[in-house]
């Protein structure tokens, strides 16, 4: 039972193995005949239960499977994905200090350069490391229910979690630093404090009120997604925590502004001098903008990289048409495509897209959403 079993995951990982090693061949026209490459891979599938790839394949792959993130609206620039091969490392505590190295890389003083950090694949010998935390930056929330929680009310359960298992919390503040948590191949998760000079952050402030200073808000500059697994040629790379730059939005609209997270758009309203005793005054959508623009100047202020989202929008235009020029098929999702204010004062709007999977891949694995709540942390 157990040899079929190997077998027909050996057949599946060839298939992923030989379409990967066609494309990239394809788009990489020096890199000649790929039928040598096909045959040493089919080889050392057989020897082994899996293959290597080579630093080139991995940097593509990696490329590649932003290119086909059906979500990103910020998919231009795929091609200059900066890739840190860290292949041949497999513990916690060598993986948290490359992801904080990783994160003072591609941080670079505020000039943000999207990069990814590849850590051990998986083996048929043994699993491969896991980050549980979903990004390399989270903020604490403290609290037993999300409307009475101080911080980010996404990140309680995980906060709460990790008190029991022995981290002392943070000053207390609504930004404080959360560890990240991260589980070595044959080991148990561990926590790591977050090094302060690896993470650069943001005060908000607005350009026409100088009293949002006083309220102390503030983001971080790097969103660095660190619970996907990499998914090249039938190789999984389960620990591969990848980083771009925001889009305002993200930060004006969602995490600041969503009910179940910071909710400041009443504190915003209040401060606006607006009426909040009726939907009809539009006040959660003036609010909104405000926050917004509150985002991109301060972003601009600190000099750190930030897009705004009718540029953004733009360059994925650009990009669908960059793409069809090459002959490939782009596929998106236009429900998180299209920004989450003023979506119809942007071209992204005006079109549908095919919602099509394709590979190599940044996938969610199962289990990576109770991982990054801290449920079963032991
Ligand atoms: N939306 C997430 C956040 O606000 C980050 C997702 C990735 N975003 C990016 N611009 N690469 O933290």
């Amino acid at each position: 039972m157990e040899i079929l079993q190997q077998l027909s995951t050996t057949a599946q990982v060839w298939a992923e193995a030989e379409e990967f090693i066609r494309l990239f061949h394809r788009e990489n026209p020096g890199s000649g005949d790929p039928r040598d490459r096909l045959a040493a891979v089919r080889q050392e599938l057989e020897d082994t239960g899996t293959y290597r790839h080579t630093h080139e394949e991995l940097v593509h792959g990696a490329r590649v499977a932003w290119r086909n993130s059906n979500r990103c609206i910020g998919r231009l620039y795929w091609n200059s994905l900066r890739v840190r091969d860290r292949r041949e490392l497999t513990g916690g505590d060598e993986i948290a200090a490359e992801c904080f190295e990783h994160l003072r890389d591609a941080t670079n003083g505020g000039r943000v350069r999207p990069t990814i950090t590849v850590f051990a694949p998986e083996t048929p010998d043994r699993p491969g490391p896991l980050i549980w935390s979903e990004q390399l930056i989270r903020y604490a929330g403290y609290g037993d229910h999300p409307s009475v929680t101080v911080g980010d009310p996404r990140n309680r359960e995980l906060t709460e979690a990790l008190r029991e298992r022995g981290w002392p919390g943070g000053p207390g503040t609504p930004f404080d630093l959360l560890p990240l948590v991260v589980q070595g191949c044959d080991d148990k998760p561990r926590w790591f404090e977050v090094p302060a000079d690896a993470v650069l952050e943001v005060p908000i402030e607005h350009p026409d009120d100088d009293h949002w200073t006083d309220w102390g808000l503030r983001w971080h500059a790097v969103p660095a997604i660190s619970n996907m697994c990499l998914e090249i040629g039938g190789i999984h790379y389960p620990a591969a925590p990848f980083n771009g730059w925001y889009m305002g939005t993200e930060i004006g609209a969602r995490n600041l502004g969503d009910e179940d997270r910071y909710h400041l758009l009443p504190g915003v309203a209040r401060r606006m001098g607006l009426d909040t005793s009726n939907d009809r005054s539009l006040w959660k959508d003036r609010a909104l903008v405000e926050l917004n623009r509150a985002v991109l100047h301060s972003f601009d202020r600190a000099g750190v990289t930030i897009a705004d989202h009718h540029t953004e929008s733009r360059r994925f235009l650009t990009h669908l048409e960059r793409e069809e020029r090459r002959g490939r098929e782009v596929g998106a999702d236009w429900s998180w495509i299209v920004p989450p204010i003023s979506g119809s004062a942007t071209p992204v709007f005006h079109r549908t897209y095919e919602d099509r999977q394709q590979n190599p891949a940044y996938v969610h694995h199962e289990g990576a959403e109770d991982r990054a709540r801290g449920r079963d942390l032991v």
